[in-house]
Formats: structure tokens, sequence, C-alpha cells
């Protein structure tokens, strides 16, 4: 049986994922009030929305997830009946600088949302539903082989991870505890447009474009598994309307890469878009520090979701890179925005000075 859900709270919506996200709600259910709440930190951006911002089903509020006081009134004043929660510091080299401010919007920000809905809910919880959206990086770092099922054993390596393994732990024990109805989905790597360029394929698009240094850290034989981001938002729509309450699913693409495979793929691409002969871009690659505690591979096993659920990925991986390339080509303006003020700093402090 599909929810149908009349108020839909997406956090983050601002952000890479959830911009996909709230995108497709706006247009899949016209009936249904979508509310995007976000801080707009350096990667949120509200022009990831100029398409969808003026529909008549669409609302904007600019708020802290850490600060329970306005929580708790979001609540109160907006009669939620589902939440979809993708509000988080996402980026791992960030993590390993400043972990206070990932255990804070991580962990403190999903319960302040938690214990909002909890209480709006304490009457009556029948057809309501928190949805947290997290990530493969809970279940730690695999060898060469194996992939990481619903069942694996949580061992999170990183600030980040940690943080997101943290906020898990207590969505399903607010299941357990309050029996509010929750479901959690934990995603691999995504890629597409609207990508802060601060994570490996967007940075490495704009630094190719510029005849910049493609920083591959290590020696690039780590591996991950990559997912388009519409597949990703198409997922989340379907475990939202048909998945199980107190349920996990895994969320990946079956598209294992290693980093510098991927980079050789990449530069073959941007030659080819760009008009440059070929091999001209192979010539940026850099091999720079490792990242510390960097994890060796992830690979998902979506069985369950797919066969429970029936989804699956639309896109091959050199199709979606191909498009993906194309829109940041094309989106010159939305890259010069996000790259200007801070991530200079933040470049700098990263690439430059290490
Ligand atoms: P992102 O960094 O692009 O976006 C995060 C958004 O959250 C931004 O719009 C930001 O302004 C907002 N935000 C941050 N702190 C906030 C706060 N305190 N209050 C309100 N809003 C706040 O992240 P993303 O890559 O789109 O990831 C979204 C979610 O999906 C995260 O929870 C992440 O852990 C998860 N995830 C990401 C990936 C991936 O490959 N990017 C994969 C699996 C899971
Ligand atoms: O697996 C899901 C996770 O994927 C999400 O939960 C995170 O929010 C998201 O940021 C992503 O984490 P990663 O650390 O895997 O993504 P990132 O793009 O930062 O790095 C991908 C790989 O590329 C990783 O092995 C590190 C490497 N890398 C990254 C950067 C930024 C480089 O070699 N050079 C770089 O400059």
């Amino acid at each position: 049986m599909k929810r149908d859900f009349k108020t839909i709270l997406i956090t983050g919506g601002a952000g890479f994922i959830g911009s996909h996200v709230v995108r497709r709600f706006i247009n899949n259910y016209p009936g249904a009030n979508i509310i995007n709440l976000d801080k707009l930190t350096y990667a949120g951006n509200l022009q990831n929305l100029t398409d969808v911002e003026n529909k008549p089903n669409y609302t904007f509020l600019k708020g802290d997830i850490i600060d329970s006081l306005f929580t708790d009134a979001l609540f109160q004043k907006h009669n939620i009946d589902a939440v979809i929660h993708l509000a988080a510091e996402s980026h791992v080299d960030r993590s390993i600088t400043n972990p206070t401010e990932f255990a804070m919007t991580n962990v403190i920000g999903t319960i302040n949302l938690l214990n909002g809905a909890k209480k709006a809910w304490a009457n009556n919880a029948e057809g309501k539903l928190f949805y947290h959206v997290s990530t493969d990086e809970v279940y730690g770092s695999l060898g060469a082989t194996g992939f990481f099922t619903e069942e694996t054993a949580y061992d999170p390596r990183s600030p980040y991870s940690a943080s997101k393994a943290s906020s898990d732990h207590f969505v399903m024990a607010y299941h357990h505890t309050y029996k509010l109805p929750v479901i959690i989905s934990n995603c691999s790597n995504n890629y597409g447009s609207h990508h802060f360029p601060e994570k490996l394929i967007p940075l490495a698009i704009h630094n190719i474009k510029n005849n910049k240094p493609v920083p591959v850290y290590g020696k690039g034989e780590n591996v991950r598994d990559w997912l388009y981001v519409n597949d990703h938002a198409s997922a989340i729509d379907l475990i939202s309307h048909k998945g199980k309450v107190g349920e996990t699913y895994n969320i990946g693409g079956h598209n294992e890469w290693k980093n510098i495979d991927l980079i050789h793929l990449l530069c073959k691409i941007m030659d080819k878009k760009l008009g440059r002969p070929a091999g001209t871009s192979e010539k940026l690659i850099t091999f720079v520090k490792d990242r510390a505690g960097h994890d060796l591979r992830y690979a998902i096993d979506s069985t369950k979701l797919q066969k429970e659920l029936g989804w699956i990925p639309s896109l091959q991986f050199e199709e979606g890179l191909e498009k993906t390339v194309d829109w940041y080509l094309a989106n010159e303006a939305w890259l010069n925005n996000v790259t200007s003020g801070d991530y200079q700093k933040y470049y700098e402090k990263q690439y430059v000075q290490r």
C-alpha cells in the first residue's frame, strides 16, 4: 500500500541530494505541501531550486536544526506528516578538521527533529513517517571482496561516518523506545548536477576545465560505488511511500570504480567535450597526501530494495558522467558562484598548504 502524505518536511533541501529530492516531490505530489528547511550553509544554495521555487505547493524555511526551539516550533506550526531528513554536514575531509560541527548538526540536529516529531505525533502516529537519509560509510571499509548488506555491523571510521552512525542509532532507538514510525536508507556515493565542488567528481571537472592539478589522494586505489543522484531521489520517493516502518534499506548502483580509473575516464570525457587533444587532461593528475584513515572500499548490496520494492537504477555510469559534465559546462555561473568567497579559503587550506 502506498502512503499518502499531505505535508512533507524535507531538511537539507538546498543541498546536492536534497535539491533533487525537493524537485522530485514538488513535481510528483502537486497535492502535497513540500516544506524545504535548510540553514543555507556553504553547501546549501537556493539557486539549485530556481526552476521550482514558484510552484504553489512549495515553501522554503531558513532554519538551523541544532536549534531545538526552532525545530519544536516548526512541528507545532505545520501539520507535518512526513519528514525526509537530509540536512547534514556531509564532507569527510571537513569532519577530520572539525568533528564537533559534525556531532552538532548530524547527531544533535537529528535528535531535535526526532523530538519534534515525537511530540507532534504523540496522540496518533498512524500514517506518519520519519525517514532518515544515511550513508554506506556507517558500515566501515571493505577489503577487495564482499558487499555491505542491511545486516552488516556498523563500524564507522571517520568523524563524519561516526556522526551518521550515531544519528542512525538514535533514529532506531526512537522507533524501539517510543514507537516512532521511522525508516532509514544507507546509500553509496552520489554524483550528478548541483554537487558542491569539494567532492571528487565536481572538483575534478572544475579543475580540469581550469587547467588546474587534479588531486588524487594516495595512489588512487580506493574504491567507491557511484550512483546517479536522481536514482537516489527515486529510491527515497519509493521507500518513503512503500517501505516498511522500522526497516533499513541499502541503496547503491553496483558500480564500483577505483578513484584513479574514474579520473582517467573523466579526463577522456573532458578532452572530448572541451575539444582538447586526447591525453591533455591526464597530465593534470597529481597524487597528493592521502586522507587520514581513508576507507579502502565501499560496495552496496541493494538486493532487498530491488526485490521488495522493485527499484532499479536508471543510468549506466558513462552516460551519467557525460550528462554531469554537460551540466557543469553549461552552468558556469553556478560553479563560479559557489567557488567564490569561502571556497577559495577552503581550497587553499585543504590542497595548497598541506
Ligand atoms: P550537502 O552537503 O550537499 O547538503 C547538506 C544540506 O544540509 C545543505 O543544504 C546545508 O545547508 C544543510 N544543512 C547543514 N547543516 C544544517 C543545519 N544545522 N540545519 C539545517 N540545514 C543544514 O549534502 P548531500 O551530499 O546532499 O547529502 C545529503 C544527505 O545525504 C546527508 O545526510 C548525507 O549524509 C547523505 N548522503 C550523501 C551521499 C553523497 O554521496 N553525497 C551519499 C549517501 C548519503
Ligand atoms: O559513500 C557515501 C559518501 O560519499 C557520503 O556519505 C558522503 O557524504 C560523500 O561526501 C561521499 O564520501 P567520500 O569521502 O567517498 O566522497 P569524496 O568525493 O570526498 O571522495 C571520493 C573518493 O575520492 C575518496 O576515496 C577520496 C578521494 N578523493 C577525494 C577528493 C575530494 C581524492 O582522491 N581527491 C580529492 O580531492
